[in-house]
């Protein structure tokens, strides 16, 4: 792992000790990832078991599974073992979560339409436990319209997705089809297993996300920027991809891995994260604007390097940044907005002051500085305010588990507003 991973898994759900997942492997390339979403897994204190097609084990043996998972391997219906077993029963009624990763364009297909022509399609069948896939095949395949008519399908019948990425296949090709890094899959694993199935209440929705600091230049080598680790941004956006939304996300400078199926928009300064913004909101239905954007920029930046010279005080004029939120809340027509206070002090005024000058719809305050610090930590407390008066409190928690929170707050205002 890099240290961008460990510092994104830090934030990600810890699940309940013991829980039980059935990993089942599909035969590509990204089968080598399975063995370490198994490490990943057992690391969490999750118990494993592997399930492979005949394909997949053309890829990777079951002897490595086997070793990684601390339980025996099962590759087919037909291997020899009493008859009254029953094992695809016994598996599925032993799961928590089943987990097919990577999901080849075929396995899909078949979870789809219900075939049952082996034991991890059986097993499939079987299980009333949730499921999450992690497809993984050539960018045309993803796009063809029957993988994506399967995909749709099993969204329907409450199948969790995750991914998959754009980036380097097997061919050689760049595109969308590459399987979701193992971090990313289980993190969406334990998330599912925390906080039950993951509804798709956004599926078909455009969800907008500013995360991160801004940087703000003052010559080519220095500028001004702040703490923010855009870890909340990114755990909010990761939630709105699994709830089925299509997400932009716009990024200042942070070192976090960009989530699964997520367009990732960087920027560095107030004013590029102000353009980026204006370009995606037409066509968003939710925006959040969780950024730390500098507040002030360099009036003047200098085109050059400034040297010391033998002055000892630097005098640096400052302007306003545009205030990105405000703007947009006070736009028409405008997608439902969200923005984030941090405060060092008296979160519920300072928020709730905010949320009406800004003309938000809802407003997320968290404390800043002191032993709590929301910025660049992994855990957040919060509490969500909405402009009929409503607030609901986040007790302190992984930033992805917080996330979890203020979709369910967002989705349950929204169903206010609607009746
Ligand atoms: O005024 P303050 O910076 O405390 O407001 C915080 C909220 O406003 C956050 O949602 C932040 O993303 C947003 N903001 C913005 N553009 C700015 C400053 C803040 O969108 N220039």
């Amino acid at each position: 792992m890099t240290s961008a991973d460990q510092a994104e898994a830090a934030c990600v759900t810890r699940p309940n000790e013991g829980q039980k997942v059935v990993l089942v492997v599909t035969g590509g390339i990204a089968a080598y990832k399975a063995c370490t979403i198994v490490r990943r897994l057992r690391d969490h204190g999750l118990q494993v078991r592997v399930a492979m097609t005949a394909a997949a084990t053309r890829f990777v043996g079951p002897v490595t599974f086997a070793a990684l998972s601390g339980h025996e391997v099962i590759t087919s219906m037909f291997e020899a073992r009493a008859a009254e077993e029953i094992p695809h029963v016994r598996w599925a009624e032993w799961a928590d979560l089943v987990c097919v990763a990577p999901a080849t364009a075929d396995f899909l297909a078949k979870m789809a339409h219900g075939v049952a022509d082996d034991f991890a399609s059986t097993l499939y069948l079987a299980n009333a436990a949730p499921t999450l896939v992690a497809p993984a095949m050539e960018d045309d395949m993803y796009r063809h319209p029957a993988v994506q008519r399967n995909l749709a399908t099993l969204a329907g019948d409450g199948v969790a997705t995750i991914g998959p990425a754009s980036g380097a296949l097997a061919s050689g090709r760049t595109g969308p089809g590459r399987m979701s890094e193992p971090e990313e899959v289980v993190g969406a694993a334990v998330r599912i297993l925390k906080h039950g199935v993951v509804g798709h209440d956004l599926a078909g929705q455009r969800v907008l996300i500013t995360a991160g600091p801004t940087y703000e230049a003052l010559d080519p080598v220095r500028g001004f920027t702040n703490r923010s680790s855009g870890r909340m941004g990114y755990s909010l956006a990761r939630e709105a991809r699994l709830r089925g939304a299509d997400v932009t996300l716009v990024s200042g400078p942070v070192a976090l891995p960009a989530p699964a199926g997520v367009e990732v928009v960087a920027v560095k300064s107030a004013a590029e994260m102000a353009t980026a913004v204006d370009a995606a909101v037409p066509a968003s239905d939710v925006a959040i604007l969780c950024a730390a954007v500098c507040d002030f920029t360099p009036h003047d930046p200098a085109e050059r390097k400034i040297k010391k010279g033998h002055s000892d005080r630097l005098e640096v004029q400052m302007v306003r940044t545009r205030d990105i939120l405000a703007g947009l809340a006070a736009s028409s027509p405008r997608p439902f907005v969200v923005g984030f206070a941090a405060e060092t002090e008296d979160v519920r005024a300072h928020a709730t002051e905010k949320l009406s000058r800004k003309g938000c719809d809802m407003i997320v305050g968290n404390l800043v500085g002191g032993d709590t610090d929301a910025m660049g930590s992994t855990d957040n407390a919060v509490i969500v305010f909405d402009r009929n008066g409503g607030e609901t409190a986040f007790a302190r928690a992984p930033k992805d588990d917080i996330a979890t929170q203020i979709w369910g707050a967002i989705g349950r205002f929204r169903a206010q507003l609607e009746t």
